[in-house]
């Protein structure tokens, strides 16, 4: 793919995404064994996508897709934790499981924002999974832990598996950090 030409290097292989959201989902259909419940996997568009698709496939458990759309707005480049619905979700989650499917956890501002909100809602039970996280990018303002996590991963900047820079990237199969001079020159 043309797009390589911009990576530094790739950090994380397809195998080893296959490899840890099987056993991520292999996790959760165990944590979930005993409820007679459906779980509600709820996608935060765009990002988590791709890990979402293939991580509902690896879960044995009734499953109910719902989405949305969040833009945090206020903070520059970095999130500011003041959280604008572009999409809401379809049904309620009241008295429901739910786990929040992100593609990437970096100040947490954006999750606690939602986990609150989430709660507010009645959802029975909310878990948080994420593909990647960023523990060192972790904003004091922070209210979250995530209860399913993919790689912890430094602060580089990555791109690929449903994660952008200026919308490109998202259809790389594999998570790679992006040249210096590429989101530099912007
Ligand atoms: C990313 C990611 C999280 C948020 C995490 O979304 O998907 O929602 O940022 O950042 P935080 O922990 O600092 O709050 P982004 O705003 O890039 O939108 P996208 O998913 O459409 O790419």
């Amino acid at each position: 793919m043309k797009q390589y030409d911009d990576l530094e290097k790739i950090l994380i292989s397809e195998e080893e995404i296959r490899t840890r959201v099987a056993e991520l989902g292999r996790a959760i259909t165990e944590d979930y064994r005993n409820a007679p419940e459906p779980i509600v996997l709820v996608c935060i568009l765009k990002g988590s996508v791709v890990f979402y698709t293939d991580l509902m496939r690896q879960i044995d458990h009734d499953c109910r897709l719902d989405f949305m759309i969040v833009k945090s707005y206020g903070g520059g480049t970095e999130s500011s934790g003041n959280v604008r619905f572009v999409k809401d979700l379809d049904d309620s989650i009241t008295g429901k499981h739910a786990i929040i499917v992100e593609d990437i956890v970096d100040s947490g501002l954006t999750l606690t924002f939602l986990r609150k909100n989430l709660i507010t809602r009645g959802a029975k039970t909310l878990k948080i999974c994420t593909l990647l996280d960023k523990p060192m990018r972790r904003s004091p303002k922070s209210e979250i832990s995530v209860d399913y996590c993919g790689f912890k991963i430094p602060n580089e900047f990555v791109v690929g598996y449903g994660l952008d820079f200026d919308e490109k990237y998202r259809n790389l199969p594999e998570v790679g950090v992006l040249k210096p001079e590429v989101y530099k020159n912007v």
